[in-house]
């Protein structure tokens, strides 16, 4: 694991076992919050809710949870973030990301996300409920319905397995009606089987030097 800094100074990771970064080169944090975080809470608005439930597919570095948090605590909009991580970074890859010398937000608590215990609810503050779980996406069961999800896996050549129809019928089911997936990736493989599994599917712009993200959504 190498730890890298992208255009707009945020660190990202290269993952040896995966060839490829966690992030664009472009920028984590514009990444995340264009594919991630600013069409969620947009979301929000449309579905008319006093709150939100999202699943992110890939904790990983913590990014789109920190930047999820702020923007509840910004826009007072309570949300319940559930976030699966079967391959967690060790404490001195974590203690190394620079997000909190460029974000509102105290290193502790950044780094409380990456210790906290694996199923242990937290309570952030009046806005932000957070869970982790150190599991698979295959293997993942679950009571709850999200709203969104983030679909943050490493890409479709990497781990071809992650982005099949099968998993995405899985979460499908988990979504509530009008609950939407997001995904930088814009791959046609990931559009069909997004499709295939009864996703109406929106091709987005994509952030940084990428045309294209998707955003699939349950309409039933
Ligand atoms: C591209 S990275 C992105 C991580 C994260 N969202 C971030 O901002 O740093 C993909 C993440 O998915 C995790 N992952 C790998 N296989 C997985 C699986 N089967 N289910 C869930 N997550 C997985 C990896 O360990 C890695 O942390």
């Amino acid at each position: 694991m190498e730890l890298r800094t992208t255009s707009d100074g945020s660190h990202t990771l290269f993952c040896t076992a995966a060839g490829e970064t966690y992030h664009s080169s472009a920028g984590a944090i514009v990444e995340a919050m264009h594919v991630y975080v600013s069409k969620a809470f947009d979301e929000f608005e449309n579905i008319c809710s006093n709150s939100l439930k999202i699943l992110e597919i890939g904790f990983g570095t913590g990014l789109n949870a920190l930047l999820t948090m702020l923007e509840s605590q910004k826009r007072q909009i309570y949300v319940y973030y559930e976030t699966l991580e079967p391959f967690p970074l060790s404490a001195d890859i974590y203690e190394r990301l620079n997000y909190c010398s460029l974000l509102p937000c105290d290193q502790k608590l950044f780094i409380s996300f990456h210790n906290s215990v694996f199923d242990k609810y937290i309570e952030y503050h009046d806005c932000f409920t957070f869970v982790k779980r150190r599991a698979c996406v295959e293997d993942f069961v679950t009571d709850n319905q999200f709203d969104v999800i983030y679909f943050d896996a490493f890409s479709p050549n990497a781990q071809p397995e992650m982005w099949t129809e099968n998993i995405f019928q899985k979460l499908y089911k988990i979504l509530s009606c009008k609950g939407i997936i997001l995904t930088y990736s814009s791959k046609g493989s990931v559009k069909r089987a997004l499709r295939a599994a009864g996703f109406k599917v929106l091709r987005l712009s994509g952030a940084g030097s990428k045309h294209h993200m998707l955003k699939g959504v349950k309409l039933d």
